[in-house]
């Protein structure tokens, strides 16, 4: 038995070795830890139990019956972060380049798969050459089997993609599939054509990090929605999402006490906001003096900056938020904004994270570009998404909210539970402005001081309807409330929605405008 014990420490000494002293040390002259490393700070120390690290590719075509690729080019197991099970699974690059085969696949879907059983959040450790060549429609029946599993775990377990190398080809799209992509800046990168191809087809000259790093994933395409300056501070970044989330569909994320008194009175709040609707502010601040502690974890912080999504909590329960940033394009929604609000909306209410929504916004922006790029097609999935959401909806109604994004800020009517506003909200079908110039056009044309008899009307305009009267006349607001009071009511609003119930008809799936 001894010997057999020996034997059995030694392989997995030499799995455990990874590609080699070379490559690990090649890896870490990079900055990037390996897939080991990478598994070993983010889990609970002790906690990681790795499975099929025996596993072995059955490849003999072009040299791979010479080839060793110890644990397959891939670590999975299961493992706790801060006491709560997660799966993971890290590609291993010093082992063929990460590259990934039928049998390293088989290692993905096996941690993907139990985890689902399970019911515990998955994280996977993207840092691979991409299809291993020598497999051919091997390794891509591997991506296939992936990127089904990807689709029918969502909305059932937290999926996590983390890319700290290279992923490239049909490879990006297992992390375009999960609800998180995290990059490290400056390692990672994502494409689906790699420099080189794109210029021998298109003839243009880019590098990969101008093609596919984190910083253009996380301000221009949206691809990604958190980056970090180095490994360590990603991972820290996991462990913080993690902290918001649930394991899954069927529970609540955990409730965290800390010492916040959910009635605490916010009596600076209304300073934030200036006394002329035009002049912006930071939304931040707003919401950083709302939730407890002041702490938030924002998503997709560089990219549509006019919308900000984060997790922040009250009472210590996890919301999700959605707000205009009236310092970016007076806070406007557009293609870009109503795309990033609303998939953030589905992955609340997919995970029963309830929404709170602060409206500040002037509108639709208007403009060609925005028509022809189908802001109609993109803003409808706010409507969407928001009508859809049946988690527990607040809706705090700061200042300007006119129009469509009256409706489309989860307004009274796509749902919302309760709809605060502040005596200083402006709720109309168009801002005094242009309401003004349509419905009063003949008296100001034909007005003998047409400037004064505008400003007039404008005036009367905002008088009459620039309130939040009007709006909580009819009950589409629930109550008007002091700055003050704002996390007083949203705390009690919540508690007094966590028994909430609402049924839908039954079908099939409702046909999101994507
Ligand atoms: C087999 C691969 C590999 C791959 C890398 N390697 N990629 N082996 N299949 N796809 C091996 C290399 O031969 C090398 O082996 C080791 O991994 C490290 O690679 P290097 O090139 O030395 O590293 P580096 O210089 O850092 O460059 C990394 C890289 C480059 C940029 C990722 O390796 C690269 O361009 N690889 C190919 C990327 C690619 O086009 N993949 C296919 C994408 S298409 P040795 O033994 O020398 O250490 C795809 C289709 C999926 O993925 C479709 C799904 C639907």
């Amino acid at each position: 038995m001894e010997k057999k014990i020996k034997e059995l420490e030694a392989r997995r000494e030499r799995i455990t070795a990874g590609g080699g002293e070379k490559r690990i040390a090649a890896q870490h002259q990079k900055g990037k830890m390996t897939a080991r490393e990478r598994i070993l700070t983010l889990l609970d120390p002790g906690s990681f139990i790795e499975l099929d690290a025996f596993v072995e590719h059955r490849c003999d075509d072009l040299g791979m019956d010479r080839i060793q690729a110890p644990g397959e080019g891939v670590v999975i197991g299961y493992g706790m972060v801060n006491g709560r099970l997660v799966y993971v699974f890290a590609q291993d690059f010093t082992v063929i380049g990460g590259s990934l085969g039928e049998m390293h696949a088989a290692k993905i879907c096996k941690a993907m798969d139990m985890a689902v059983k399970v019911g515990a959040p998955i994280i996977g450790i993207n840092d691979s050459g991409g299809a291993r060549i020598q497999e051919g429609v091997d390794a891509l029946s591997g991506y296939g089997d992936i990127f089904y599993r990807n689709t029918q775990a969502s909305g059932v377990i937290p999926q996590i993609s983390v890319i700290m190398g290279p992923c490239a080809g049909g490879a990006v799209y297992s992390p375009a599939l999960t609800d998180f992509v995290f990059m490290t800046e400056k390692s990672a990168n994502m494409f689906i054509t790699g420099p080189q191809v794109i210029k021998a087809v298109t003839g243009e000259d880019v590098s990969a990090e101008t093609l596919g790093g984190a910083t253009v994933h996380m301000e221009q395409s949206g691809v990604a929605h958190c980056s970090f300056p180095n490994e360590n501070a990603t991972i820290e970044g996991i462990k913080k999402l993690l902290s918001f989330l649930p394991q899954n569909n069927i529970e609540d994320s955990p409730v965290i006490a800390n010492g916040d008194d959910p009635a605490r009175m916010l009596a600076d709040l209304a300073d934030v906001i200036p006394d002329s609707p035009n002049k912006p502010y930071d939304i931040r601040e707003v919401i950083s003096r709302i939730f407890d502690n002041g702490d938030y974890f924002e998503i997709q912080p560089l990219y549509a900056k006019n919308i900000v999504t984060c997790f922040a909590r009250l009472a210590g329960r996890s919301v999700g938020i959605v707000a205009n940033q009236p310092k970016e394009l007076a806070g406007v929604l557009d293609i870009n904004a109503s795309d990033k609000a609303s998939r953030f909306i589905r992955f609340c209410d997919a995970f029963n994270i309830p929404l709170v929504t602060l409206t500040d916004t002037a509108g639709y922006l208007p403009g060609v570009g925005q028509e022809h790029g189908g802001v109609i097609r993109h803003g409808a999935k706010l409507l969407y998404a928001y009508s859809e959401a049946s988690v527990p909806k607040l809706t705090v109604i700061i200042r300007k909210a006119y129009g469509g994004a009256y409706i489309a800020m989860c307004s009274k009517h796509l749902g919302a539970d309760q709809v605060f506003a502040w005596p200083s909200a402006e709720i109309a079908v168009m801002g005094p402005d242009g309401a003004a110039n349509i419905i009063f056009k003949k008296e100001i044309e034909e007005s003998a001081d047409p400037a004064a008899t505008r400003k007039e009307k404008i005036d009367e305009y905002k008088e009459k309807f620039a309130n939040p009267y009007k709006a909580a006349v009819r009950g589409y607001v629930d109550d008007v409330i002091a700055p003050a009071e704002t996390r007083r009511r949203l705390s009690s609003a919540l508690a007094m929605l966590l028994g909430k119930r609402e049924t839908r008809v039954p079908r099939k799936h409702g046909n999101f405008p994507v």
